[in-house]
């Protein structure tokens, strides 16, 4: 089956209101209105509505980085599903390397904050990870299964349509240093795999699963034409307009 390619840009801890703004617009302009591919930003907290204005008109959804598991209450400095989808966002970033490894959150937290989620009607982008030593250890799968698995625990079939899964070598994030399409491309195959033995056809047909690590508009293209990568979710290169627009537009020649 063919499924649509799905890029977003995670700005993480980066630009300023009027940059991110700026950027905003100017993606809007550039490639508000692709309609062969899916695509989403992330911006800072602070910044979601001011972002949202900017992206109103064009087709780019609005993303969150992170979300507390929670309603509300005593979560200091925590920011709950309902203030995101009061603000436009309708998509969330989850299980991030940086929220797993610099903030220490747990396979039991993702997954907590996965199922609020969902049933508080966002999307979810699931990122998972091996680090170099279980690269290098022969562990990726261990690992990676071991988060797709627990990430993804009562998520019903029906709401794995509102799910893609980002697979994201920590190794390869923010380093220059990219997986090969043909490491990447055996990765994703076996988390379809992984994905196949915990729901049915249909559901391992449509998952979506994203690349990141070092997506720029010089390996775009090779990594996206991959059969399993279905996309990409990109840092560095979604801070500049030229950057996320060719990227993009890899994309698009490829949906054509
Ligand atoms: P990068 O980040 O493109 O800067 O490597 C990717 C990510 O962390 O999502």
């Amino acid at each position: 089956m063919s499924r649509t390619l799905f890029i977003a840009g995670n700005w993480k801890m980066n630009t300023s209101l009027d940059s991110g703004v700026a950027l905003a617009a100017g993606i809007t302009e550039t490639i508000g209105q692709v309609e062969a591919v899916d695509l989403g930003v992330a911006p800072p907290f602070v910044y979601l509505p001011a972002v949202g204005a900017a992206l109103a008109g064009g087709k780019i959804l609005l993303m969150a980085q992170n979300m507390c598991s929670e309603d509300h209450g005593a979560f200091t400095g925590d920011i709950s599903s309902a203030m995101l989808k009061d603000v436009g966002v309708r998509v969330v970033i989850l299980g991030h390397s940086e929220r797993r490894h610099v903030f220490g959150e747990s396979n039991e937290l993702v997954s907590r904050k996965v199922v609020k989620a969902l049933a508080d009607g966002l999307d979810v982008i699931l990122c998972v990870g091996e680090q170099l030593a279980d690269r290098e250890g022969g562990r990726t799968m261990d690992i990676v299964g071991e988060q797709v698995r627990v990430g993804l625990e009562g998520v019903s079939k029906a709401d794995m349509a509102s799910v893609t899964i980002a697979y994201e070598p920590v190794w390869a994030i923010g380093t220059g240093v990219t997986a090969s399409p043909d490491q990447a491309q055996e990765t994703h195959a076996a988390i379809r795999e992984l994905i196949g033995g915990l729901y049915d056809a249909e559901v391992t047909d449509a998952l979506r699963i994203q690349y990141g690590g070092s997506v720029k508009p010089g390996n775009a293209s090779e990594l996206l034409a991959q059969p399993d990568i279905d996309g990409a979710l990109i840092g560095g290169a979604s801070l500049k307009v030229e950057d996320f627009t060719a990227i993009v537009e890899a994309g698009v020649a490829l949906a054509q």
